[in-house]
């Protein structure tokens, strides 16, 4: 049985091509987690096709979030506040995400809560480490975003370091994509990683003037394509093992050095990794050796809380619910939504 001092958050994401729903108690103890993934149904495209992506989400939210109810053993009469991704990601998607939690919050009279869906990726470490506690470094690598940050409270957010082009899992998802791995590469590229040398070939590390904390990965990807091209043109039999394993090499070492540097000038002795990239075994063996090395505690999720998830939206929506966010009936999908923003 619940307590009356429990807060139970039905927590909906939907920004890109997961449907998920999951009820979360007090931030840190997931009761149910469903995920709908559309993978299947994108692959055939290459990537995700935003409309078809909605139109999944409209069919597939409801049965999901009784799911994730009958799972936790709750009806919605239990729960404490609603809570839903509102930005960033596709407007479509997200819109699907937003109605649903309006419409169930307005009906049951439950407070609604919008989460920033990089605020949920920081928060899904709160689920399995229950030591940790701002203030941290975050290391936050996505298919859409790339971001350094400072997590120096619950909810409250500076942002230190960023892409200049590419996110990192859209660098490993155009990379697979060239040598013909399929989507989504970031997995695929990191298993054939494992039989490849990772110095074979030599990969730009690009460096972004006077911004040490940014990050470029158009380089290291164009580097790829020249190479693959250039073999082509050769008439040279490419190692896609090796290819692979060495630009995954590039990437790593540009995101360690830059999460290690943050940690160390910010003397924060907490470094948390988030996002879908943050399952690559690569990053994680090479950023654990780097932590151990420094003197720094290394967090990561379980694969199933890097990507994309409702849980990790809960767990965010907790801290933002006790510090009193509550939203109105006119909150909207933000595609652009900045971490930290209040709209
Ligand atoms: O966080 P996420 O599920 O969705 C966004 O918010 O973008 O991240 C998806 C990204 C994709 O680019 C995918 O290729 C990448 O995470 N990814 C990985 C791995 N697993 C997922 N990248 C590298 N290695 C992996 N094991
Ligand atoms: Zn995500």
């Amino acid at each position: 049985m619940e307590n009356n001092e429990d807060v139970l958050i039905l927590a909906i994401e939907s920004s890109c091509d997961e449907t998920a729903a999951a009820v979360v108690k007090n931030g840190r103890s997931v009761l149910s987690n469903v995920i709908n993934s559309q993978i299947d149904i994108h692959t055939e495209y290459g990537g995700v096709v935003p409309e078809i992506a909605s139109r999944k989400h409209i069919e597939n939210i409801n049965p999901v979030i009784q799911m994730a109810l009958d799972k936790a053993n709750v009806t919605l009469d239990d729960i404490t506040a609603v809570a839903v991704t509102y930005g960033p990601g596709l407007v479509g998607a997200l819109l699907v995400g937003v109605a649903e939690a309006k419409a169930i919050a307005w009906a049951k009279k439950k407070p609604l809560v919008g989460v920033h869906h990089i605020e949920g990726h920081i928060s899904a470490n709160y689920i399995e480490h229950k030591d940790l506690k701002p203030p941290f470094a975050a290391l936050v690598v996505s298919g859409g975003h790339t971001h350094l940050v400072h997590v120096k409270d619950y909810g409250c957010y500076e942002i230190i370091g960023r892409t200049r082009d590419d996110a990192a899992g859209e660098a490993f998802d155009k990379v697979a994509r060239a040598v013909g791995l399929g989507y989504p590469g970031g997995p695929k590229i990191d298993k054939l990683a494992k039989e490849g040398n990772p110095n074979a070939i030599e990969f730009p590390r690009a460096k972004v003037d006077d911004a040490p904390f940014d990050f470029s990965f158009s380089g290291i990807k164009s580097a790829v394509l020249n190479y693959l091209n250039s073999c082509e043109m050769k008439g040279v039999e490419v190692n896609r093992a090796d290819l692979v394993a060495s630009f995954q090499n590039a990437v790593v070492e540009a995101l360690v050095s830059r999460a290690i540097k943050l940690a160390e000038d910010m003397k924060l002795d907490k470094l948390a990794l988030a996002g879908g990239v943050a399952a690559n075994s690569a990053l994680r063996n090479a950023m654990e050796e780097a932590c151990t090395k420094k003197g720094i505690a290394l967090y990561y999720p379980s694969m199933g809380l890097c990507t994309d998830n409702a849980a990790m939206i809960g767990a965010a929506a907790y801290y933002e619910y006790i510090n009193g966010t509550r939203h109105g009936w006119d909150l909207n999908a933000v595609p652009n939504l900045k971490l930290g923003e209040r709209v």
